[in-house]
């Protein structure tokens, strides 16, 4: 069942994002998300879900903030960084601090800061629900796309 689900929803495009959030002392964490959706217009809501394995759970699930940088076609490198647990995933550069201290990748398509707004449990995943408090708009370009397990590209969206 478990494998033909995965099956299924990887028939389904998604684009890819980096969801981020800082610990206590100020330290990022994230991973890689394609479970990034719109939610609600007025008030502005979106949400992620984030696996209850994930190493940097316990960091989203105590968290009051977070942010999520949608990806670019070519940010495939660092969406493989953010989906590896044993990764260094911020040395290497590619991001910058916002003015509310969230860390969002750098020239990313778009970004949205959040509130939370809400968490719910959902089996393996916990839903975060944010309210959108900032966001950037950065040139356009084409989207970093999931499909059938792999990254593709969207050249008709430039
Ligand atoms: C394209 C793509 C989309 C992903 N989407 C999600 C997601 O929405 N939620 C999630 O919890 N993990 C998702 N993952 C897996 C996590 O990015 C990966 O397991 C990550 O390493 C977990 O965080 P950790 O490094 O802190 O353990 C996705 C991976 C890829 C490659």
């Amino acid at each position: 069942m478990a494998d033909d689900f995965k099956e299924v929803m990887a028939r389904f495009p998604t684009g890819v994002a980096i969801a981020t959030t800082c610990d206590e002392d100020g330290d990022p964490h994230g991973l890689t998300v394609s479970s990034f959706c719109s939610v609600s217009l007025e008030p502005p809501l979106v949400l992620i879900c984030v696996a209850k394995s994930a190493k940097c759970f316990p960091v989203f699930a105590r968290t009051g903030e977070f942010a999520v940088s949608m990806l670019r076609e070519r940010h495939v490198e660092l969406a493989l960084r953010f989906a590896n647990s044993k990764a260094r995933k911020f040395g290497d550069g590619g991001f910058v601090r916002t003015s509310r201290g969230g860390v969002v990748v750098d020239n990313a398509l778009a970004t949205v800061e959040c509130k939370v707004d809400r968490r719910h449990d959902a089996g393996d995943h916990v839903i975060l629900v944010g309210e959108v408090v900032d966001q950037l708009l950065s040139d356009a370009g084409g989207p970093a796309v999931y499909f059938n397990r792999k990254f593709a590209a969207l050249s008709s969206a430039q």
